[in-house]
Protein backbone atom coordinates (compact mmCIF):
# COMPACT_ATOMS: atom_id res chain seq x y z
CA UNK A 1 0.00 0.00 0.00
CA UNK A 2 1.16 3.04 -0.66
CA UNK A 3 2.31 5.66 2.07
CA UNK A 4 -0.15 9.03 2.42
CA UNK A 5 1.32 10.31 5.04
CA UNK A 6 4.85 9.14 6.78
CA UNK A 7 5.66 10.77 10.15
CA UNK A 8 9.05 10.16 11.82
CA UNK A 9 10.29 10.45 15.57
CA UNK A 10 7.70 13.37 16.34
CA UNK A 11 8.35 15.46 19.47
CA UNK A 12 6.31 18.15 20.69
CA UNK A 13 6.32 19.57 23.86
CA UNK A 14 4.35 22.73 26.04
CA UNK A 15 5.52 24.60 29.01
CA UNK A 16 9.12 25.31 30.32
CA UNK A 17 11.32 24.26 32.49
CA UNK A 18 9.86 21.61 35.52
CA UNK A 19 6.47 22.69 33.66
CA UNK A 20 7.62 21.22 29.94
CA UNK A 21 5.71 18.01 28.92
CA UNK A 22 6.23 15.99 25.79
CA UNK A 23 3.07 15.43 24.21
CA UNK A 24 4.45 13.79 21.44
CA UNK A 25 7.79 11.81 22.31
CA UNK A 26 9.03 10.69 19.59
CA UNK A 27 6.34 8.89 17.72
CA UNK A 28 6.45 7.50 14.47
CA UNK A 29 3.61 6.63 12.20
CA UNK A 30 2.49 5.99 8.29
CA UNK A 31 -0.82 6.55 7.34
CA UNK A 32 -1.33 4.47 3.95
CA UNK A 33 -3.20 5.68 0.96
CA UNK A 34 -7.09 4.34 1.43
CA UNK A 35 -6.75 3.54 4.95
CA UNK A 36 -9.82 4.40 7.82
CA UNK A 37 -7.54 4.79 10.58
CA UNK A 38 -9.22 5.74 14.00
CA UNK A 39 -6.41 7.42 17.18
CA UNK A 40 -7.91 6.65 20.48
CA UNK A 41 -6.09 7.48 23.68
CA UNK A 42 -7.06 9.13 27.09
CA UNK A 43 -7.82 12.78 27.15
CA UNK A 44 -4.50 14.70 27.47
CA UNK A 45 -2.45 11.60 25.63
CA UNK A 46 -1.75 14.08 22.57
CA UNK A 47 -4.05 12.71 20.24
CA UNK A 48 -5.12 16.21 18.77
CA UNK A 49 -1.65 17.13 18.70
CA UNK A 50 -0.44 14.39 16.38
CA UNK A 51 -3.39 15.08 14.18
CA UNK A 52 -2.43 18.78 13.63
CA UNK A 53 1.12 17.50 13.62
CA UNK A 54 0.69 14.93 10.53
CA UNK A 55 -1.82 17.68 8.60
CA UNK A 56 0.72 20.43 9.34
CA UNK A 57 -2.04 22.42 10.79
CA UNK A 58 0.63 23.03 13.79
CA UNK A 59 4.52 22.70 13.81
CA UNK A 60 6.72 19.88 15.62
CA UNK A 61 10.11 20.43 17.76
CA UNK A 62 11.54 17.82 16.00
CA UNK A 63 11.04 14.96 13.71
CA UNK A 64 9.40 14.99 10.10
CA UNK A 65 6.11 14.82 8.35
CA UNK A 66 6.32 13.60 4.56
CA UNK A 67 2.68 13.82 3.23
CA UNK A 68 2.27 12.50 -0.56
CA UNK A 69 5.88 13.43 -1.15
CA UNK A 70 6.02 16.48 0.75
CA UNK A 71 8.65 17.45 3.65
CA UNK A 72 5.87 19.70 5.43
CA UNK A 73 8.74 21.31 7.48
CA UNK A 74 10.51 22.27 4.12
CA UNK A 75 7.01 24.29 2.54
CA UNK A 76 6.56 27.81 2.93
CA UNK A 77 3.46 28.72 4.72
CA UNK A 78 1.94 29.73 1.42
CA UNK A 79 2.51 26.41 0.12
CA UNK A 80 1.34 24.62 2.75
CA UNK A 81 -1.78 26.33 3.74
CA UNK A 82 -2.26 25.80 -0.27
CA UNK A 83 -1.67 21.99 -0.28
CA UNK A 84 -3.70 21.85 2.90
CA UNK A 85 -6.78 23.71 0.53
CA UNK A 86 -6.34 21.28 -2.15
CA UNK A 87 -4.99 17.73 -0.56
CA UNK A 88 -6.63 17.60 2.80
CA UNK A 89 -10.25 18.22 4.70
CA UNK A 90 -10.63 18.66 8.40
CA UNK A 91 -13.97 17.64 10.32
CA UNK A 92 -14.23 18.99 13.84
CA UNK A 93 -16.58 18.16 16.77
CA UNK A 94 -18.58 21.22 15.55
CA UNK A 95 -17.96 23.12 12.25
CA UNK A 96 -16.84 26.86 12.51
CA UNK A 97 -19.57 28.37 10.31
CA UNK A 98 -20.24 32.12 9.67
CA UNK A 99 -23.98 33.33 11.02
CA UNK A 100 -24.73 35.65 8.12
CA UNK A 101 -24.23 33.10 5.92
CA UNK A 102 -26.54 30.41 4.51
CA UNK A 103 -25.32 26.79 4.40
CA UNK A 104 -24.54 26.73 0.71
CA UNK A 105 -22.19 29.85 1.18
CA UNK A 106 -20.94 28.39 4.05
CA UNK A 107 -19.86 25.15 2.15
CA UNK A 108 -18.70 27.37 -0.86
CA UNK A 109 -16.59 30.08 0.67
CA UNK A 110 -13.56 28.89 1.52
CA UNK A 111 -13.22 27.35 -2.09
CA UNK A 112 -13.77 30.79 -3.67
CA UNK A 113 -9.92 30.82 -3.14
CA UNK A 114 -9.37 27.84 -5.51
CA UNK A 115 -9.62 29.66 -8.83
CA UNK A 116 -9.84 27.61 -10.82
CA UNK A 117 -13.44 27.23 -10.65
CA UNK A 118 -16.37 29.51 -10.92
CA UNK A 119 -19.05 30.63 -8.91
CA UNK A 120 -21.54 28.74 -10.66
CA UNK A 121 -19.61 25.47 -10.53
CA UNK A 122 -18.61 26.08 -6.89
CA UNK A 123 -22.62 26.20 -6.22
CA UNK A 124 -23.15 22.84 -8.52
CA UNK A 125 -20.41 20.50 -6.49
CA UNK A 126 -21.98 21.73 -3.26
CA UNK A 127 -25.22 20.83 -3.89
CA UNK A 128 -24.18 17.82 -5.63
CA UNK A 129 -22.30 17.15 -2.11
CA UNK A 130 -25.27 18.54 -0.12
CA UNK A 131 -27.47 15.67 -1.94
CA UNK A 132 -24.56 12.90 -1.42
CA UNK A 133 -24.83 13.97 2.34
CA UNK A 134 -28.47 14.07 2.80
CA UNK A 135 -29.18 17.70 3.51
CA UNK A 136 -30.33 18.89 -0.49
CA UNK A 137 -32.81 21.53 0.15
CA UNK A 138 -30.84 23.01 3.29
CA UNK A 139 -29.30 25.28 0.77
CA UNK A 140 -30.54 28.78 1.85
CA UNK A 141 -31.22 27.86 5.32
CA UNK A 142 -29.01 29.86 8.06
CA UNK A 143 -26.65 27.38 10.27
CA UNK A 144 -29.29 28.84 13.03
CA UNK A 145 -32.07 26.46 11.24
CA UNK A 146 -30.16 23.28 11.37
CA UNK A 147 -29.60 20.64 13.81
CA UNK A 148 -26.29 19.74 15.02
CA UNK A 149 -26.38 16.21 12.83
CA UNK A 150 -26.93 18.47 9.68
CA UNK A 151 -24.22 21.18 10.63
CA UNK A 152 -21.88 18.21 10.80
CA UNK A 153 -23.05 17.45 7.65
CA UNK A 154 -22.66 21.18 6.12
CA UNK A 155 -18.51 21.03 7.76
CA UNK A 156 -18.28 17.62 5.88
CA UNK A 157 -19.29 19.39 2.28
CA UNK A 158 -17.14 21.90 3.15
CA UNK A 159 -14.09 19.61 3.66
CA UNK A 160 -14.77 18.06 0.67
CA UNK A 161 -15.15 20.64 -1.61
CA UNK A 162 -11.04 20.60 -2.96
CA UNK A 163 -11.91 16.32 -3.25
CA UNK A 164 -9.05 15.84 -0.71
CA UNK A 165 -7.35 13.01 -0.82
CA UNK A 166 -7.17 12.76 3.36
CA UNK A 167 -10.51 13.61 5.62
CA UNK A 168 -8.84 14.57 9.45
CA UNK A 169 -11.43 14.76 12.07
CA UNK A 170 -11.15 15.28 15.65
CA UNK A 171 -13.66 13.35 17.12
CA UNK A 172 -16.04 14.35 14.45
CA UNK A 173 -19.34 12.86 16.13
CA UNK A 174 -18.10 13.92 19.92
CA UNK A 175 -20.82 16.53 20.23
CA UNK A 176 -23.98 14.30 18.59
CA UNK A 177 -26.16 12.19 19.74
CA UNK A 178 -26.05 8.25 19.02
CA UNK A 179 -27.98 8.46 16.22
CA UNK A 180 -26.76 11.57 14.58
CA UNK A 181 -23.06 9.88 15.44
CA UNK A 182 -24.08 6.60 13.59
CA UNK A 183 -24.98 8.88 10.56
CA UNK A 184 -22.51 10.42 10.55
CA UNK A 185 -20.26 7.52 10.38
CA UNK A 186 -21.86 5.85 7.78
CA UNK A 187 -20.83 9.29 5.77
CA UNK A 188 -17.46 8.75 6.39
CA UNK A 189 -17.31 5.38 5.76
CA UNK A 190 -19.24 6.11 1.89
CA UNK A 191 -16.60 8.91 2.12
CA UNK A 192 -14.05 5.98 2.51
CA UNK A 193 -15.35 3.43 0.02
CA UNK A 194 -15.08 6.16 -2.64
CA UNK A 195 -11.43 6.36 -2.13
CA UNK A 196 -10.50 8.92 0.56
CA UNK A 197 -8.41 8.03 3.43
CA UNK A 198 -9.51 9.15 6.53
CA UNK A 199 -7.93 9.50 10.18
CA UNK A 200 -9.72 10.53 12.73
CA UNK A 201 -9.53 10.96 16.71
CA UNK A 202 -12.32 9.64 18.79
CA UNK A 203 -12.74 8.32 22.04
CA UNK A 204 -15.77 6.43 21.20
CA UNK A 205 -15.70 2.46 20.84
CA UNK A 206 -18.61 2.37 18.81
CA UNK A 207 -17.05 4.69 16.13
CA UNK A 208 -13.60 3.46 15.91
CA UNK A 209 -15.14 -0.26 15.40
CA UNK A 210 -16.11 1.00 12.03
CA UNK A 211 -12.57 1.61 10.95
CA UNK A 212 -9.88 -0.60 9.98
CA UNK A 213 -6.92 0.16 11.81
CA UNK A 214 -6.50 1.69 15.93
CA UNK A 215 -4.13 3.75 17.00
CA UNK A 216 -3.95 3.82 21.28
CA UNK A 217 -1.87 6.82 22.14
CA UNK A 218 -0.22 6.84 25.75
CA UNK A 219 1.75 9.49 27.41
CA UNK A 220 2.91 10.81 23.83
CA UNK A 221 3.79 7.18 22.29
CA UNK A 222 1.47 5.00 20.26
CA UNK A 223 1.82 2.17 22.84
CA UNK A 224 -0.28 -0.60 20.81
CA UNK A 225 -1.92 -0.67 17.38
CA UNK A 226 -5.13 -3.03 16.76
CA UNK A 227 -6.64 -3.76 13.25
CA UNK A 228 -10.01 -4.64 12.93
CA UNK A 229 -10.17 -4.73 9.10
CA UNK A 230 -12.31 -3.04 6.81
CA UNK A 231 -15.90 -2.56 8.64
CA UNK A 232 -18.44 -4.78 6.08
CA UNK A 233 -22.12 -3.36 7.45
CA UNK A 234 -23.34 -5.97 5.71
CA UNK A 235 -21.31 -9.21 6.21
CA UNK A 236 -19.46 -7.92 9.96
CA UNK A 237 -21.25 -8.15 13.37
CA UNK A 238 -20.69 -4.39 14.78
CA UNK A 239 -21.13 -5.74 18.20
CA UNK A 240 -18.36 -8.32 17.84
CA UNK A 241 -16.05 -6.06 16.61
CA UNK A 242 -17.04 -3.64 19.77
CA UNK A 243 -16.54 -6.14 22.07
CA UNK A 244 -13.26 -7.15 20.76
CA UNK A 245 -12.23 -3.58 20.46
CA UNK A 246 -13.27 -3.07 23.90
CA UNK A 247 -10.73 -6.04 25.42
CA UNK A 248 -8.37 -5.09 23.67
CA UNK A 249 -8.52 -1.62 25.10
CA UNK A 250 -8.59 -3.00 28.36
CA UNK A 251 -5.71 -4.33 27.69
CA UNK A 252 -4.17 -1.41 26.63
CA UNK A 253 -5.30 -0.23 30.54
CA UNK A 254 -7.74 2.52 28.24
N1 LIG B 1 -1.36 25.02 22.72
C1 LIG B 1 -1.09 24.35 23.84
N2 LIG B 1 -0.46 24.95 24.87
C2 LIG B 1 -0.18 24.28 26.02
N3 LIG B 1 -0.48 23.00 26.23
C3 LIG B 1 -1.12 22.35 25.25
C4 LIG B 1 -1.47 22.98 24.01
N4 LIG B 1 -2.09 22.08 23.22
C5 LIG B 1 -2.13 20.93 23.94
N5 LIG B 1 -1.55 21.09 25.15
C6 LIG B 1 -1.42 20.06 26.16
O1 LIG B 1 -0.92 18.88 25.54
C7 LIG B 1 -1.56 17.73 26.05
C8 LIG B 1 -2.18 16.95 24.93
O2 LIG B 1 -3.19 17.70 24.32
P1 LIG B 1 -4.09 17.12 23.16
O3 LIG B 1 -3.26 16.71 22.01
O4 LIG B 1 -5.15 18.12 22.91
O5 LIG B 1 -4.71 15.82 23.85
P2 LIG B 1 -5.97 14.93 23.46
O6 LIG B 1 -6.45 15.38 22.13
O7 LIG B 1 -5.45 13.53 23.45
O8 LIG B 1 -6.97 15.10 24.55
C9 LIG B 1 -2.57 18.21 27.08
O9 LIG B 1 -1.99 18.04 28.34
C10 LIG B 1 -2.75 19.66 26.74
O10 LIG B 1 -3.04 20.40 27.90
MG1 LIG C 1 -8.21 16.30 21.53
Amino acid sequence: MKTLISGENLTKSFGLGAEKRNVLDGISVDIHQGEFVAVMGPSGSGKSTLLYALSGMDSVDSGSVTFDGADLSALKENDLADLRRTKMGFVFQQPTLLRNLDILDNIILPAMRDSRKNGAQLTEKAQRLMKKTGIAGLEMRDITQASGGQLQRVGICRALMGDPKIIFGDEPTGALNSTAANEIMALLADIHRSGVTILLVTHDVRVAAKTERVLFLLDGNIAGEYQPGVYNATHDDLKTREEALTAWLAEMKF
